[in-house]
């Protein structure tokens, strides 16, 4: 190896480096709790008090009905989570071992929200999937 090569190849290893470091915690499940489910008195939990602020916080900065084009960050157009109605519509149906495409994206795969310096805790995301388990109430 001559001295280009030399530190061509330690460039790309570096690289290589900070990449994985990066994607890391993309990949990373954020939820390791129990899977949840509802209890059999039900839930307290609800849109106003609860999955909505989840909502707000975590998912509304690019998946917001009054979003559009590059504001969106590549958010789909059919996934907004800034009303009841979206929010419920978005996640698609949800039934016993299924909680719907949010539980998949924020708690298993843990893709979502994208960004890695504002996560939901393991507290909220748990409450998040009660309240999925007790088919979204309002
Ligand atoms: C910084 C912007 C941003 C935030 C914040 C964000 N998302 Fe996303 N979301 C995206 C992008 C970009 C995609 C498309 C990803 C892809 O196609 O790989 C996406 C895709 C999705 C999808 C569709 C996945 C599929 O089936 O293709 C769901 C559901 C989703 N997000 C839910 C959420 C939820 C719930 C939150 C909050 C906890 C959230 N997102 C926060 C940008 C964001």
């Amino acid at each position: 190896m001559d001295g280009l090569e030399r530190r061509t190849d330690r460039l790309a290893r570096r690289a290589a480096t900070v990449v994985a470091a990066a994607g890391l915690p993309l990949t990373a499940c954020v939820y390791d709790g129990p899977e949840p489910t509802c209890p059999p008195d039900g839930t307290p939990l609800t849109w106003a008090e609860d999955a909505g602020p989840f909502y707000d916080r975590y998912c509304t900065r690019c998946h917001a009905s009054d979003l559009e084009g590059m504001a969106r960050q590549g958010a789909p157009a059919w996934a907004d989570f800034d009303s009841y109605a979206a929010a419920v519509t978005s996640n698609g149906p949800t039934g016993p071992g299924d909680l719907g495409s949010v539980w998949q994206q924020v708690a298993v795969l843990g893709t979502m929200p994208p960004n890695t310096w504002v996560r939901p805790t393991s507290g909220e995301v748990a409450r998040l999937g009660e309240w999925l388990a007790c088919g979204q109430p309002e």
